[in-house]
């Protein structure tokens, strides 16, 4: 053992550069500071309540980001487009961006900063055809527990801000580490959530899931709220929450944003841990009143219940899926079985013990394969069209026997 130790940091000092299966992975991220353009006649700057920019998941009335994988997306025109952070911006948050249908970049942002994301010499600024205008900047936050805040957006004198349609359809994962992303190599970009929602191509969708959190509203791993009462909040269960909002968080206004035609819970697995000391005639009760509170704010969605997978063990000379609350879930299934718009996601079988790391969240080749059949899952119950049908969706995955 220690032998395999010494080996080991020897090729860390060796070398700093991380392979995988032969591709270096870039772990240092362009620096896209620049310096404040509020006098620079070069600009034009808008601010961050412009009706051009579409926010996407959850935001505040002071334009912060909370919960998975928040983000924001507008058409522009001109050769430049830079954003500014305010000072609720946490230190070196990686945000990832994209031009058009390119692929995602990412930087670390820090707040009372300005970013210059996009000029003439990035991919793909000349590539956009007549028939692709207006060229649009999207921006999403990697991590759960961070944010940003939005303090403006600038463009090039003589360019100008579009605001962009929004697609018509909407989709909400509700969950917790594991639709948050946790320890995944991109977080929340890396997630089964992201995998679906952004996974579809044509759709809006939120992840309002965060780590640590049960269904039931009880303090789990820290969180002070279950999602049974954080949910109905503009901001998520973290600490830079608690900072700002302390314990009175703004509601979440449901009517001024699009209703989600369909929801995933993904709850659970934190109330089952014996840590948090939830029964399970608890959990029950919580998510029979949940699946009510939901179908009351959005009443035309469809509400799929995932089955929680809840890891793997070693069963005899094999390996099986744990589980949680398997009775339980079914309950609340066949509880709404004949309102017709309850549904059941049985997840067995659709990863196996190594699509679990030693984190005990699935590596990103699980996420992916949840959410493909998730996709696979919503596309025949419900007739929605796989729309993604090119641009990328998980970044980095492009090193199986990628040896260029
Ligand atoms: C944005 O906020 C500014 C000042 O806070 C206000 O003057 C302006 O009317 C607002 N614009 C929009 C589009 O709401
Ligand atoms: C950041 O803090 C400075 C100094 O306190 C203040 O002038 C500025 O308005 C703040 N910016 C935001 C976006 O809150
Ligand atoms: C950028 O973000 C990544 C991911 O959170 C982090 O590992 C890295 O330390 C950050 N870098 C800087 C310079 O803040
Ligand atoms: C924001 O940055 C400007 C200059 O870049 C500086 O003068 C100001 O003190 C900073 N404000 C805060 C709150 O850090
Ligand atoms: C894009 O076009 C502009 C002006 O037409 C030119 O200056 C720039 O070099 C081009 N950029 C790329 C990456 O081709
Ligand atoms: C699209 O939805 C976002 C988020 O609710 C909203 O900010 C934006 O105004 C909407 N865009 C349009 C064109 O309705
Ligand atoms: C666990 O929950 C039960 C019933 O809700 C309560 O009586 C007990 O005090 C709790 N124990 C701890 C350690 O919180
Ligand atoms: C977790 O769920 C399993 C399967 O339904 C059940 O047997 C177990 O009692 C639950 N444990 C806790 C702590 O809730
Ligand atoms: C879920 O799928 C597994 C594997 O096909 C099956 O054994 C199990 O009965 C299913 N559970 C429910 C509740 O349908």
């Amino acid at each position: 053992m220690r032998l395999f130790l010494s080996a080991l940091s020897f090729a860390a000092v060796a070398s700093a550069t991380i392979l995988q299966n032969g591709q270096v992975r870039d772990v240092v991220y362009p620096d896209t500071t620049i310096a404040s353009v509020a006098d620079d006649q070069s600009w034009r700057t808008y601010g961050p309540n412009a009706s051009e920019i579409s926010y996407k998941g959850r935001w505040d009335n002071k334009h912060i980001s909370w919960w998975s994988a928040p983000g924001l997306k507008f058409g522009f025109t001109g050769d430049k487009v830079a954003i500014s952070f305010g000072n609720y911006t946490s230190p070196g948050v990686l945000v990832a961006y994209r031009v058009d249908g390119q692929d995602w970049m990412f930087t670390n942002v820090t707040g009372n900063s300005t970013h210059q994301l996009i000029s003439s010499s990035t991919t793909g600024f000349n590539l956009t055809t007549q028939a692709q205008l207006p060229q649009t900047l999207e921006l999403r936050v990697t991590n759960w527990a961070y944010g940003v805040q939005i303090a403006g957006a600038h463009v090039s004198s003589s360019g100008k801000l579009i605001k962009l349609p929004n697609y018509s359809k909407t989709i909400e994962v509700i969950g917790d580490s594991l639709s948050a992303g946790y320890s995944a190599t991109y977080e929340g970009l890396s997630s089964y959530a992201w995998g679906l929602g952004a996974g579809f191509g044509n759709v809006e969708f939120s992840i309002t899931a965060y780590p640590g959190i049960c269904l039931v509203d009880a303090n789990c791993w820290g969180n002070a709220r279950g999602q049974a009462y954080q949910w109905y909040h503009t901001s998520d269960t973290s600490p830079r929450a608690v900072e700002i909002y302390g314990d009175n968080p703004e509601v979440w206004n449901f009517r001024k944003h699009p209703a989600a035609d369909i929801v995933v819970i993904n709850l659970g697995t934190n109330d089952n841990n014996t840590h948090n000391n939830i029964t399970s005639e608890e959990y029950l009760r919580s998510y029979l009143e949940f699946v009510q509170g939901v179908h009351r704010v959005y009443p035309n969605a469809d509400i799929i219940l995932a089955s929680l997978w809840n890891g793997f063990d070693p069963v005899g000379n094999s390996y099986a899926q744990v589980g949680a609350f398997i009775e339980e879930i079914q309950e609340v299934y066949n509880h709404y079985k004949q309102t017709g718009f309850v549904h059941y996601f049985n997840t067995t079988g659709i990863m196996q013990h190594n699509d679990i790391g030693p984190q005990y969240h699935p590596t990103d080749v699980g996420h992916i394969k949840v959410a493909s059949h998730l996709m696979q899952y919503i596309k025949l119950n419900f007739g929605w069209e796989l729309g993604a049908t090119g641009p990328e969706i998980q970044h980095d995955t492009l090193y199986w026997n990628d040896r260029k």
